[in-house]
């Protein structure tokens, strides 16, 4: 069975409109901005003249008509969720149907059959049915009839017309100032870009609550209640990485890689006809810098992070980790440029190929969106994922397109390893003319660049005891007191350094 149905595809670019006027029967937009929605569905049905009926289970089917004070009017139809299936077909106008939180009733046997034969119905018609709802729950064998889109966060454009009433509404309130300078306005949405209209509102009333002002002072109050909002989201967080580059031993030719795309995400790399680098992926032995790499990307860069946690993603419910992922893309793609860090990518898709016995495919469905957007997607979401286990990984996410480029990285040759020593005793504020950095590599043969680290910390505990300082020796004695993984994971590390031949470039 392949991994994607098209009607799971995230149909992002695919806009409502297109959909509509290519004639979609059914049609499952999810959102949590029923207003921004309907005043969307509001302007495809004015010009494509056609009317609006909205479902929902308290009030049947009620004609929709735009424009203040008759919002709702007309006769009321059904209420009953099955019936409602067959009464849409003995409307003869072309018309949009919107069902508001139907999804509880589809999975009901008698209307999954009831969905199917009415997208045959309107199949010859110009009517389409919207499914709208805040959660994902398609039921399998609805998948070919029923397409998703998720409806994009607001734009600039949005965002600024939200910004100016409220700035219009405070008009000769002596108690709030709104900054209407362009540069202020700019500095203000860009820190709310990602948020809901709602969300968006609620932070702006906030500000003004606790400071009277809008203005680029209220900027980092902004910017901290988005990123509180997006770690509501529970899978995505903002990281703020101190690290750099400069904190990286070795890795050369990883460096040099990432140092090409530095400048990539200007808009002259884009007229001069770079494409938007997708991503890159890092697999290796434990413990070698591939956390620490992605990390320091962001300063790298100067691009902001945002971490998609895998483990959170599928521990929550099933089914709502569909939403969830559509959540974090949107989010992912409304504040880019940006660089999405997913950690440890392989745990979470571990045993993906038998998902559809133990939790009925969430699992394959969730990777099925993340690989598809991985490879489509046209905003700047670079994407840095690292891996252990790239056995456990499915083929699909190491094909090509989905990772511009895929490093692996090993223990440290003894180069590398003479430079870690350096970077953790510098940053301990040790002088490394002090030390023998040959002999500390030499004695650290097969030693991670985490062991590395840690041989450093235990002989500064020793030295620190007994009231002296540390020097090559004792380190060298603390490296001989512990077992590197390289030798109880002889094995593993073989095995992976096989995988890697021909398979991913050397990040050394
Ligand atoms: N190449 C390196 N240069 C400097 N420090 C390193 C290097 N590799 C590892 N370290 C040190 O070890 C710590 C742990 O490394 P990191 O978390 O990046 O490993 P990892 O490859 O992600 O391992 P895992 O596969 O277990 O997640 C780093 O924070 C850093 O202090
Ligand atoms: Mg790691």
């Amino acid at each position: 069975m392949p991994l994607l149905e098209p009607s799971q595809r995230l149909t992002n670019k695919m806009e409502l409109e297109v959909l509509v006027r290519a004639r979609y029967p059914i049609i499952y937009l999810v959102s949590w901005e029923e207003e921004r929605v309907m005043r969307e569905i509001e302007r495809i049905a004015s010009k494509r003249e056609k009317k609006i009926y909205v479902w929902t289970i308290s009030q049947g089917l009620v004609r929709h008509r735009s424009g203040v004070g008759s919002a709702i009017e007309g006769k009321k139809g059904t209420k009953d969720p099955i019936l409602l299936l067959k009464e849409i077909q003995s409307f003869e106008d072309p018309a949009l149907f919107v069902l508001k939180d139907y999804h509880p009733y589809m999975k009901d046997s008698t209307v999954i059959r009831g969905l199917r034969d009415l997208a045959v119905f309107l199949r010859q018609t110009s009517t389409s049915v919207i499914l709208l709802s805040p959660t994902l729950n398609l039921p399998p064998d609805l998948e070919k009839d029923i397409t998703i889109v998720d409806f994009p966060l607001p734009d600039r454009v949005e965002l600024e017309q939200l910004y100016l009433s409220i700035a219009n509404d405070l008009k000769g309130h002596s108690n709030f100032q709104v900054d209407t300078a362009p540069e202020a306005i700019n500095d203000l949405l860009e820190a709310a870009i990602g948020l809901t209209l709602n969300e968006a509102e609620n932070v702006f009333a906030k500000a003004l609550v606790m400071t009277g002002r809008l203005t680029r002072e209220e900027v980092p109050f902004i910017y901290s209640e988005k990123r509180q909002i997006i770690r509501k989201t529970g899978i995505l967080e903002y990281i703020d990485a101190k690290e750099n580059m400069s904190a990286v031993g070795g890795l050369v030719s990883l460096k040099r890689w990432l140092s090409k795309r530095r400048l990539a995400f200007a808009p002259q790399a884009r007229s001069f006809g770079l494409p938007v680098p997708k991503g890159v992926l890092f697999v290796g032995v434990q413990g070698c810098g591939k956390s620490l790499c992605a990390k320091s990307v962001s300063n790298f860069w100067s691009l902001p992070l945002l971490r998609l946690d895998m483990g959170k993603l599928f521990s929550s419910f099933v089914g709502s980790s569909e939403q969830n992922v559509r959540r974090a893309i949107s989010i992912a793609e409304s504040v880019s440029p940006v660089i999405m860090w997913i950690d440890e990518i392989d745990k979470g898709f571990a045993g993906i190929h038998s998902s559809s016995f133990s939790d009925s495919g969430t699992t394959a469905r969730v990777f099925g969106t993340l690989v598809t957007w991985m490879q489509e997607k046209e905003a700047s979401v670079f994407v840095i994922a690292t891996a252990n286990n790239v056995e456990s990984l499915p083929p699909e996410i190491l094909r090509k397109g989905r990772f511009d480029e895929i490093f692996f990285v090993d223990l440290p040759n003894a180069e590398e390893r003479s430079e870690i020593f350096s970077i953790h005793l510098k940053s301990r504020n040790r002088d490394i003319a002090h030390f023998d950095l040959p002999k500390l590599s030499a004695a650290s043969e097969g030693y991670s660049g985490a062991e590395i680290e840690q041989a450093v910390i235990s002989a500064l505990y020793d030295a620190y005891e007994n009231k002296t300082d540390i020097a090559t020796e004792s380190i060298v004695e603390a490296i001989r007191d512990t077992f590197p993984l390289s030798k109880t994971m002889k094995e593993d590390i073989d095995q992976r350094r096989k995988w890697a031949d021909g398979r991913a470039r050397s990040a050394s």
